[in-house]
């Protein structure tokens, strides 16, 4: 579903490169880890990923379903399904979350080709995942984030996210500044939207939130590139060790 193949990437403004030939694929159904130290690279690359233009492709490429997305606006690749929950939600002022949640929801659907939602339908659907996600729906009339705590802004990224029902989800650590109950719920979200045609991308620095959305694949970014790759047992291992030993492996 995505592969990223020798992928470097600088800030645009400056030229600085922070990717650094990174490959990475994962396949439909499968939910990938993406651990690794403080700055080497995470949030970049879902920032990447969105189509954010403060960045620059260089080298390589970034194909989704065998096609390169690189010449595609946010928006366009959003409206072929692929999702972001950044690690620092935008706020939006001056729209009540609730509209935003319609328009982007109808905005893609138009892009399908599918009808527009019925304002009652969609208030039905919005009440339903709010309720799974235990969000207070008084909070769907405030403006999108403004004023949101760090745990209502991640959950309120999930809700979007079971709304857009999108095809490959990347989650920045949508753990942290969870609370031990909205961790579980987050992840019930999460868990409950694995299937074999949807791919999830989770960047985390604990094995907590590995506990409750349990990775097929785990892959250890650092400067740039993915060092290591390995099964559910690498987090657990960096989480006993650190990552030193993997570092000097890679070196
Ligand atoms: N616009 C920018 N200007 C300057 N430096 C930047 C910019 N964007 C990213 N960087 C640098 O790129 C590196 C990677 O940052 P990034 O946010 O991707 O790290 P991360 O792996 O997500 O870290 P963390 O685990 O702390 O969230 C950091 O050294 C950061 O300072
Ligand atoms: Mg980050």
């Amino acid at each position: 579903m995505l592969e990223i193949k020798n992928l470097h990437a600088r800030i645009a403004a400056d030229g600085t490169e922070i990717i650094r030939g990174l490959n990475l694929t994962v396949k439909a159904g499968e939910v990938a880890a993406v651990m690794g130290p403080n700055g080497s690279g995470k949030s970049t690359l879902s920032y990447i990923l969105s189509g954010r233009e403060d960045y620059e492709v260089t080298e390589g490429d970034i194909l989704y379903n065998g096609e390169s997305i690189l010449e595609l606006d946010p928006s366009e690749r959003a409206a072929k399904g692929i999702f972001l929950a950044f690690q620092y939600p935008v706020e939006i002022p001056g729209v009540a979350t609730m509209q935003f949640l319609k328009v982007a929801l109808n905005e893609q659907r138009k892009y399908r080709g599918e009808d527009e939602l019925t304002t009652p339908d969609f208030i039905r659907r919005v009440k339903e995942a709010a309720a799974r996600l235990q969000i207070d729906p008084d909070m769907l009339k405030r403006p999108l984030n403004v004023g949101f705590s760090g745990g209502e802004k991640k959950r309120a990224e999930i809700l979007q996210m079971a709304l857009l029902e999108p095809k490959l989800c990347v989650l920045d650590e949508t753990d942290s500044g969870l609370d031990i109950d909205a961790l579980r719920i987050v992840a019930d979200g999460v868990n409950a939207l694995r299937s074999p045609d949807r791919a999830v991308i989770v960047i985390t620095h604990y094995q907590r939130l590995l506990e409750y959305i349990v990775p097929d694949s785990v892959h250890v970014l650092y400067r740039g590139q993915i060092i290591k790759s390995g099964d559910k047992s690498l987090a657990l291992d960096l989480e006993a060790n650190g990552y030193a030993d993997i570092i000097d492996a890679a070196a």
